[in-house]
């Protein structure tokens, strides 16, 4: 299948799924190489008979849906943005949990692959912050639409690619090497509850400190559900809660209900005198 054919069918069938061409133009390859696969196993010829499948099958726009997921991700991804979580967000969310008598800052990963990114804050809070807050434990939700990743987060070992941006200290002494693997020790992974859940549908049922919903809604999803998504997750976040994005990524409506709290990072609290709605 050429790369021409294939965008000219992700630029009419995403729209048709609330999703947006732009968010796929520089990864698309996942999408089409599966898109062959699938052309393969319905033994059709080309997209443009894949169109005709879909207008006879609609079961088959959710297997559609399925193939339109992004999975790539690493730890320690936007290596600026985990600092500043380990040197000034975690630390100040510390502080008010003692304040108000508590004793758990409760954190959201929503699209969280194969585990990179929770387990990514779990290094930070130990490496960075959890000595000076003994008291206090972090606990983190991660969820994925995609169980073969839920899967693979469970696993917790990683190639050399997923954990190369690691600071070598963590790495060295977080993991353990198997094979070509590494392996991430059980003891950081104790607070982090998998499930599987399509961020479209539902959300946990629970209020953050901190969410980070990263290369997912605010790239692939169309503006009416990135609206939508952050009406969503706003409700989920408690009051000065922190939500954090993509460093490409921006939030839609100008980021009205939230306020950005260090420059040129994309690290937003959630205000407290506006509401949101999600009309
Ligand atoms: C590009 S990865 C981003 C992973 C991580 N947040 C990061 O920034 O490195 C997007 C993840 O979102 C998941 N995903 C896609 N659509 C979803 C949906 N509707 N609900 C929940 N997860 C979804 C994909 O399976 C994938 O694991």
């Amino acid at each position: 299948m050429k790369d021409s054919a294939c965008i000219a069918f992700l630029q009419w069938a995403l729209p048709q799924l609330h999703m947006r061409w732009p968010g796929f133009r520089k990864v698309y390859g996942q999408v089409h190489s599966r898109l062959n696969h699938r052309l393969r196993e319905l033994q059709l010829d080309d997209l443009d008979a894949y169109r005709e499948y879909l207008a006879r099958h609609t079961d088959e726009w959710p297997v559609l849906d399925q193939m339109c997921r992004i999975t790539i991700s690493r730890f320690y991804r936007d290596k600026r943005v985990f600092r500043m979580i380990g040197e000034v967000v975690l630390p100040m969310l510390a502080e008010s949990t003692m304040t108000r008598g508590e004793d758990e800052i409760r954190c959201w990963s929503a699209g969280c692959a194969a585990g990179e990114e929770a387990y990514s804050l779990a290094l930070v809070w130990h490496w960075f912050v959890s000595a000076q807050y003994p008291g206090i434990e972090l606990k983190i939700i991660a969820t994925d639409t995609d169980p073969h990743m839920l899967q693979r987060a469970q696993s917790a070992c990683y190639p050399w690619s997923s954990v190369k941006a690691l600071p070598e200290a963590w790495r060295d002494q977080s993991f353990d090497r198997q094979a070509n693997e590494f392996c991430l020790q059980p003891r950081y992974r104790d607070n982090i509850f998998y499930m599987q859940q399509d961020i479209r549908q539902i959300m946990p049922e629970a209020t953050f400190h901190m969410i980070f919903c990263r290369n997912l809604a605010f790239t692939y999803f169309e503006p009416p559900l990135q609206h939508k998504i952050l009406a969503d997750l706003a409700r989920h976040l408690g009051p000065g809660g922190v939500l954090l994005i993509g460093v490409h990524e921006t939030l839609p409506d100008e980021g009205r209900g939230f306020e950005r709290r260090f420059p040129r990072l994309p690290i937003f609290r959630k205000s407290n005198s506006e509401k949101l709605n999600d009309t």
